[in-house]
């Protein structure tokens, strides 16, 4: 038996934080109590705080299909860096995860790479079947992720950012009849239902050549998020489906999913750093690694969903990680590819959000412990507490972090935060007992929903 004894931090329990001492046995959390008899190796850790890993329900590995923008092996080294320990990636890798089959070898790949746990979302494409469904579901899929406003292409079998056009080849998006068909099946399952929500048919009308942040900010207005979670809280309301909202981005879209909460719809939030932290007005400095569906939109945007935050009615801050190349962020702005990379940064910006909201111990709730219960983990991973995993990460409350392009695992090393200033360090990281914030190696483990496989 391996025996770790973390002693004299400043610890976030399921009651808030406490100085405790945390005891680990072979990877996972036996107790938290105030000075415990030493046992094993003693890891001091006076002055930091000891937080529940990550679960960053957001990520797009880019793998497999595009290894040169990404693939596990990096996008789960920058996870390992950053404090998540578990990245639960998209199904618009290529071939798109949309079977059970597809499910399997994704999941045989990423298990060969992965420096940290992870679950896999399948796709719903317009031509979904609720069998299809169904066997996603029994090979360990957490969530299913529908793409309203994308194609998909039939030979290449890719999700496409923009809606068909005559192309035979192009399937129409998955659209409200589609989840309205598939509802009842996705709550049989009991599994989260996540929309990618801007409304295609707002979008068709706004359509536009991009050459500017303007003309991206003019294309994807707030109404087509807002008509998508309407819509698509209406059809999933009567089945019971518990809807998820992916990377909300506007005070409209925040409306109008509240106004779908306040009717009994099961519906909940993710929104993510950049939408919390910037606005268009940052464009100017950033540069094109802004661009990204939904945008960073306007102050007044910015503020709703940081207020919404703070009520508790947005509960999960991801990331959206989509990294690109940094040659294809430097193309001209119209051909440069939607996306950019944030797991790396995740917890650190969280806890100087929180920090400056007034209370730091709001970051593991919204990047841990609500996260983990979406996906189903509740009982090993987002908490620190005996029987769950010894998934743990050590800030350091008194360093300051600089966000530097250098230290970037990811391989698109210019985010949006770049320059950015945080008034947290974080110390080490581990995953199930093992440090691996400087090294980790490729011991991920396949998470799944309710129970957690080798
Ligand atoms: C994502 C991607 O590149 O996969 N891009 C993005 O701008 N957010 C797709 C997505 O999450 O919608
Ligand atoms: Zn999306």
């Amino acid at each position: 038996m391996t025996e770790l004894l973390f002693r004299g931090g400043t610890v976030h329990t399921v009651d808030g934080p406490k100085q405790a001492d945390v005891n680990v046995t072979d990877g996972v959390i036996t107790r938290v109590e105030q000075r415990l008899p030493v046992q094993g190796r003693v890891i001091d850790v006076s002055g930091m705080y000891v937080l529940p890993g990550g679960v960053d329900v957001h990520v797009h590995s880019r793998d497999p299909g595009f290894p040169e923008k990404e693939d596990f092996a990096s996008l789960t080294a920058a996870a390992a860096a950053g404090g998540i320990t578990v990245v639960l990636d998209m199904p618009n890798t290529v071939p798109a995860v949309d079977t059970a089959g597809m499910l399997e070898s994704k999941a045989a790949m990423a298990h060969s790479k992965a420096r940290v746990d992870f679950g896999l979302w399948g796709l719903i494409r317009s031509s979904t079947t609720t069998d299809q469904l169904e066997a996603m579901a029994a090979a360990g899929a957490i969530g299913f992720k529908a793409y309203l406003a994308y194609s998909f292409s039939v030979s290449r079998k890719q999700v496409l950012y923009s809606p068909g056009t005559d192309d035979p080849d192009l399937e129409p998006p998955a659209d409200y009849g589609t989840l309205a068909q598939l509802a009842a099946a996705v709550a049989h399952v009991g599994l989260p239902l996540a929309i990618h929500a801007e409304d295609p048919t707002v979008l068709a009308a706004f359509r536009r050549p991009i050459s500017s942040y303007e003309d991206l900010l003019a294309s994807r207005p707030p109404e087509a998020e807002a008509v998508a979670v309407s819509a698509a809280a209406a059809v999933a309301r009567e089945s019971g489906a518990h809807l998820h909202i992916a990377h909300l981005s506007s005070a409209l879209g925040l409306q109008a999913a509240e106004d779908a909460m306040r009717i009994g719809t099961t519906l909940t939030l993710e929104t993510c750093p950049q939408f919390l932290l910037l606005t268009s007005e940052d464009f100017d400095r950033v540069g094109s690694a802004m661009k990204m569906l939904p945008p960073i939109r306007t102050a007044a945007d910015r503020e709703a969903l940081v207020d919404g935050l703070e009520r508790g009615a947005i509960t999960i801050v991801s990331t959206d990680h989509a990294p690109h190349t940094d040659e294809e962020k430097s193309l001209p702005f119209e051909d440069v590819p939607a996306g950019s990379p944030g797991v790396q940064t995740l917890y650190l910006s969280c806890l100087q959000i929180a920090k400056d909201l007034g209370d730091v111990w709001l970051a593991p709730r919204w990047v841990s412990e609500a996260p983990a219960r979406l996906v189903g983990l509740e009982g090993h991973k987002g908490a620190i507490a005996p029987g769950f995993d010894a998934d743990l990460v050590i800030v350091d409350p008194n360093a300051k972090t600089r966000v530097h392009a250098e230290q970037m695992r990811s391989r698109q090393r210019h985010g949006v935060l770049e320059g950015m200033d945080f008034d947290f360090a974080i110390k080490d990281v581990y995953l199930r007992g093992e440090s691996i914030a400087n090294r980790a190696p490729a011991r991920g483990r396949m998470v799944r929903p309710a129970m957690v496989v080798g």
